[in-house]
């Protein structure tokens, strides 16, 4: 391992590693808290560490949402902690770290959790567990049958009846080492990096990702949205965009069933993926024939291209794919399929965007913004929620969840840009 990075660890971190002597590690370990607060990275110098101890012929699992995801947060870091004795195959879905033979497993695959069943694991990774469903985590736990066999996780917090809070870690009972992280444990960040962050969270995802709490999500969900600031008049877009010019246009598409409405939402980035604006909308009630979605979706396009040049791609919702190809048909553009990433993932993507103060919304977009103000997370404090332990936007017909969806769509993709991690 470099030498260097050894030696440089936070106090947290430090702390972490006595776990390794003296027999103090637990059967199950989770060192939980705020973004960017330093855990994946102790986190693997624990695993390696442990991982060396065990007898050659141990077989080992780390396990991520995707096995994409785990490639990106864990195993090229693991790569870079321990080069030379850690090689992997996403292909194989095989590692190998010090002569170790370690099976990678994307969790969201559902066949996952039926290959795990038959074996015997020595130790287990998870990175980001609050994202893994609770019947493979338990198959995991079992899987780990030996008398030494260990567990190592991350994650940030979630909802405080969260799985993983109110049976694992809230569980007294259970063989378990829990470390919490804050932010402000980590001392390598740009402290500039670390401003913005505490300014890009507000809220729920505040207390959640800054401190590192178990909270629930509740009342409007995008309260930060302040009309007088984010909402613009065409003629204050184009002077905006005059001195800071759109990289491109994109075109989020969500269709109407019997009860909802079909939305196309036209959003554009400006240069530097500085800014995102929501800068026209159509709106369907109607829903008359798809013969009418494709001719709005001919004369739409056709003016937006005029207007808001250049306009890069069109993402629809996958349920419709005839309509998908029609509309390929019916316009030279591309058109995709929307990645439809989870729901909470694209609000906590907006809710980030609008407390940074990154987000605009052309004033004709009434919809949009009507459906903005009144979205509310679904009251499971009543006891009426249709998944326990999990944070819902409430979608009973009372909300216009189309238009939100339609934008989302359109600019889930450039996560990565607009935050540049
Ligand atoms: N001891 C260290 N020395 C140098 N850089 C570090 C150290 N610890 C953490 N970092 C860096 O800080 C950043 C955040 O660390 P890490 O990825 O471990 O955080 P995390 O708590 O897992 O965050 P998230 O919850 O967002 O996954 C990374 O870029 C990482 O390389
Ligand atoms: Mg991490």
């Amino acid at each position: 391992m470099n030498k260097n990075k050894k030696e440089s660890l936070s106090e947290k971190q430090r702390g972490c590693l006595e776990y390794l002597k003296d027999n103090k590690l637990r059967r199950i370990n989770i060192l939980e808290g705020s973004v960017r607060s330093g855990k994946t990275y102790v986190s693997l110098l624990l695993w390696g560490f442990w991982v060396v101890t065990k007898e050659p012929s141990c077989t080992f699992m780390m396990a991520g949402k995707t096995l994409m995801t785990l490639k990106r947060n864990v195993l090229e870091l693991l790569g870079d902690i321990f080069s030379g004795s850690f090689t992997y195959s996403l292909g194989k879905k095989e590692a190998s770290l010090f002569g170790r033979r370690i099976y990678l497993e994307g969790v969201s695959d559902a066949r996952s959790e039926a290959k795990i069943r038959g074996l015997t694991l020595d130790g287990a990774y998870c990175d980001e567990l609050s994202l893994f469903e609770e019947d493979f985590f338990k198959m995991l736990l079992s899987r780990l049958s030996k008398h030494e066999a260990k567990l190592f996780a991350t994650t940030n917090p979630d909802h405080p009846n969260h799985w993983l809070k109110r049976d694992y870690l809230d569980n007294a009972e259970l063989d378990l080492l829990d470390v919490k992280f804050t932010l402000d444990d980590n001392i390598y960040l740009d402290k500039k990096y670390v401003e913005s962050l505490k300014k890009e969270y507000t809220g729920m995802y505040y207390d959640r990702f800054i401190l590192g709490l178990w909270v629930a999500a509740e009342g409007r969900i995008y309260g930060e949205f302040d009309k007088s600031r984010m909402v613009l008049e065409e003629a204050e877009i184009h002077r905006r965009l005059e001195n800071n010019p759109l990289l491109f246009t994109i075109v989020g598409v969500d269709y109407g069933g019997n009860k909802s409405a079909s939305v196309f939402s036209l959003a554009g980035f400006d240069r530097g993926f500085k800014n995102v604006y929501l800068l026209s909308e159509h709106y369907d009630r109607e829903n008359k024939s798809a013969e009418s979605l494709i001719h709005d979706f001919t004369e739409r396009i056709t003016e937006w291209r005029g207007e808001f040049p250049p306009l890069k791609a069109v993402y629809c919702d996958s349920a419709e794919q005839l309509l998908v190809k029609s509309f390929r048909y019916a316009v030279p553009i591309e058109v995709k399929n929307a990645l439809k990433r989870p729901v909470n993932q694209r609000i906590a993507m907006l809710c980030r965007l609008i407390s940074a103060g990154r987000f605009f919304v052309s004033a004709d977009c009434v919809k949009f913004i009507e459906a903005m103000e009144t979205a509310v997370w679904e009251n499971s404090r009543t006891g009426i929620t249709a998944k326990p332990g999990k944070d819902v936007r409430l979608d009973d017909g009372s909300i216009n969840i189309d238009s939100l969806d339609a934008f989302e769509y359109a600019i889930e993709r450039y996560e990565r840009e607009l935050f540049k991690f």
